[in-house]
Parts: structure tokens; C-alpha cells; sequence
């Protein structure tokens, strides 16, 4: 199965790497494009990669090309992934979907109406913690769930944001400290909890960065079931913190963080889940290029499965569009002082 990575920067690097592991599940990484070619060329020759374009209107006419891996800034998903659909191909996009609700569910539209596949990059789903402890969660293990936490605490200098054009803008980056980096956890603490928003609450400031987007944010979040979820965002957070969620219910507790779980209390210890192992670690809050690929080869698999099974991938667009949503109804919090009702 050929794959065409668009977008030779950072992430791409992850996706790159993460090909080279499933070259055995007869995935290649077949094209990439970028349009700086000497970004292009240099992944290439780095990747060893035998076709290399530099408009993606050229790669997406390339008919070898099956699936493309979207490593664009978060602005633009849209407009590559539509095309890329358009062109009958299948799609990887990275996190997140689009920096808008509009534009993330006209993705998903777009995907749908042309019949192909795309797998949405949340690799935090695929922690053998993270998904022991939905199960638990959805078992009724934990009793009533009262309080969620999701503490996401990153660190990004200035260097971090002067590194590329688009990082920290509205236009581009669609948010911060929430839209770029928290949005992996806030999908995930909703993704555990499940039940329907009905209230929320947030403040997103711009502290300690030259930026025009938030460093620094908080909210909560009212389930309808009046249940609250604690957000916290930073990428001011020296040195960055292992990303933590917490779920405290009537009969039990789970604490777990990109290393494995921190708390794992049942009020039945007899009658208790098992702990899961802890995988690999995730990486990411202390800088941008210290991602682990576990994730990546894990949802990419999936989306290589799912295409030759025919069947759905474990994180379709729709998937993705939720905390999309959350978030920019945080940053409607911070402008207007008021709740945002969901
Ligand atoms: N899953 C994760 O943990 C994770 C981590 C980092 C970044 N990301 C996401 O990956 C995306 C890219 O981030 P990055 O840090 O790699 O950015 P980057 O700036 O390092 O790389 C983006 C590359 O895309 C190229 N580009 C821009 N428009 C293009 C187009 N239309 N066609 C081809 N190339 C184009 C740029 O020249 C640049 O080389 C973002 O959406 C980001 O949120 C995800």
C-alpha cells in the first residue's frame, strides 16, 4: 500500500518512521511533497524515498499513490484533505482535524461523500491505559464519575513558535496552548467520559509568549448529567509535564499519565479490573520533536486494516470533530465572560 506524505516538517519525521515499522504489513512510504522543495528533497534523501513533488496537486494525481499522510499546518487539513478525497485517496490527518467546527465537519463530509477512509491522528487513544481505563469507565467499574481531570501542561519557548511561520496564529494554528497541543487530551477525557456537554465554562489567556493565541488556559465543563471535567492547558509550564487525566467515581479512582497509571482504586479490590501494562510512552510535553511513533503505527495500521477489511478505522473524521468544538466554545467563553451552552 503506497503512502504520500504531504507536508515534510515535523511530524512528518513521526509519520516517516512509523511507515519504516509496517513496511513488514507491506506499507510503503512510497511519495512526499512539500512546497519548499528543499524540505521535500532533504525528507527524500533522509527517508529514502523514491518519488518527491512539490505541489499537491501533482502528487494527488499520482495514481500509485493509495493512502497520504496530512503533515500540514492545522489550517490547511482541510483544503489538502479535500483534494486528497477528491482524488480518491485515503487519508491519515494529523491532530487537529481543522481549527474550526465548520471547516473540521466539512472535512468529514467531504471524506464521506467521495468514499474514502481517513484515520484522525489522536494517538493517545491507543495507550493500553487509556483504553483499559474507557473500559472500566463504560463497564460502570468507577461507579458515577463526579470529576474529570485533564491536566495538559506542555512547554514551547519562544523559539518553539518563531520556528515556523504559522505557529501561535489564529489563522493557521486555530488556537494554542488548547488547539495545538491540549487538543489530544481534551479529546481523550471526552472520549472516556462519553456522555453529552451541556455547559462550558473557560478563560484562555496569552501569559508569557509572543503570540497571538492562548499560552494558558482553564475550564470546566458541565456534563448533563451535572458531572464536571476540569481542563487545564499551558505550554508555559517549565520544563513540561507527562499529561494527566483523572477520573474520581463513587466506587473507584484512575489516575494515568503518557507513562502509565499513577492510581488504579476500586472500592471492590476482589472484583477490580486488571492494571494494564504501561506501553510505551507518549512524549510531547517538553518539546514538539520528542513524540514516540507507538501511536502513529498503531492508528496507521489500523487505517491500512480497515481499508483492505473495508470496514471503519478506530478515530473516523466525525471522531475528531468534538474537541474541535469544545475548544473554540472555550475561546467563545473567554470573549464573550459567559458559559457557553453546548
Ligand atoms: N500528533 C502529534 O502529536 C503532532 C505533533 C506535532 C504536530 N502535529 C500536527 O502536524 C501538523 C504539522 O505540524 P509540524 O509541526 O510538522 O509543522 P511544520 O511547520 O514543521 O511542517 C509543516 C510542513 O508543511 C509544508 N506545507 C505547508 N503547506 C503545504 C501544502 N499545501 N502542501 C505541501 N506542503 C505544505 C511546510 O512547508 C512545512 O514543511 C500540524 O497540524 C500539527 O498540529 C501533530
Amino acid at each position: 500500500m503506497n503512502f504520500a506524505v504531504i507536508g515534510c516538517g515535523v511530524i512528518a519525521e513521526t509519520h516517516a518512521k512509523a511507515l519504516k515499522r509496517l513496511e513488514k504489513e507491506g506499507l510503503k512510504l512510497y511519495a512526499c511533497c512539500d512546497i519548499v522543495p528543499e524540505k521535500a528533497d532533504a525528507y527524500a534523501r533522509r527517508h529514502n524515498v523514491g518519488k518527491v513533488y512539490y505541489d499537491d496537486e501533482s502528487v494527488l494525481a499520482d495514481p500509485e499513490v493509495e493512502v497520504v499522510c496530512v503533515c500540514v499546518p492545522s489550517g490547511t487539513h482541510k483544503d489538502v484533505s479535500e483534494a486528497a478525497a477528491r482524488a480518491g485517496k485515503h487519508i491519515v490527518c494529523e491532530k487537529p482535524l481543522e481549527i474550526t467546527p465548520e471547516r473540521a465537519i466539512a472535512v468529514a463530509k467531504t471524506v464521506r461523500e467521495c468514499g474514502v477512509k481517513m484515520q484522525s491522528i489522536h494517538q493517545r487513544r491507543m495507550m493500553p491505559t487509556a483504553i483499559a481505563t474507557r473500559k472500566a469507565i463504560q463497564e460502570g467499574r468507577l461507579g458515577r464519575i463526579c470529576l474529570a481531570e485533564a491536566q495538559l501542561k506542555y512547554y514551547r519557548d519562544q523559539a518553539y513558535y518563531d520556528s515556523a511561520g504559522w505557529r501561535g496564529t489564529w489563522d493557521q494554528d486555530g488556537g494554542g496552548a488548547l488547539m495545538n497541543q491540549g487538543v489530544h487530551g481534551v479529546d481523550l477525557v471526552l472520549w472516556m467520559l462519553g456522555g453529552e456537554i451541556d455547559t462550558i465554562y473557560g478563560k484562555a489567556e496569552t501569559l508569557a509568549r509572543k503570540i497571538d493565541v492562548e499560552d494558558t488556559a482553564a475550564a470546566v465543563i458541565q456534563m448533563k448529567d451535572k458531572s464536571l471535567c476540569v481542563i487545564e492547558g499551558a505550554t508555559t509550564a517549565y520544563p513540561g509535564f507527562s499529561t494527566t487525566f483523572a477520573f474520581y467515581g463513587e466506587k473507584g479512582t484512575i489516575i494515568f499519565n503518557d507513562e502509565g497509571v499513577v492510581e488504579w482504586k476500586f472500592m471492590d479490590e476482589a472484583d477490580a479490573p486488571p492494571c494494564p501494562e504501561a506501553g510505551a510512552a507518549v512524549g510531547g510535553s517538553k518539546s514538539n520533536v520528542d513524540i514516540t511513533i507507538d501511536g502513529h503505527v498503531a492508528l496507521i495500521k489500523d487505517l491500512a486494516d480497515a481499508i483492505r477489511e473495508d470496514r471503519e478505522p478506530v478515530l473516523p473524521p466525525e471522531d475528531a470533530v468534538l474537541a474541535v468544538k469544545v475548544i473554540c466554545a472555550i475561546y467563545e467563553s473567554t470573549r464573550t465572560g459567559m458559559p457557553v451552552r453546548f
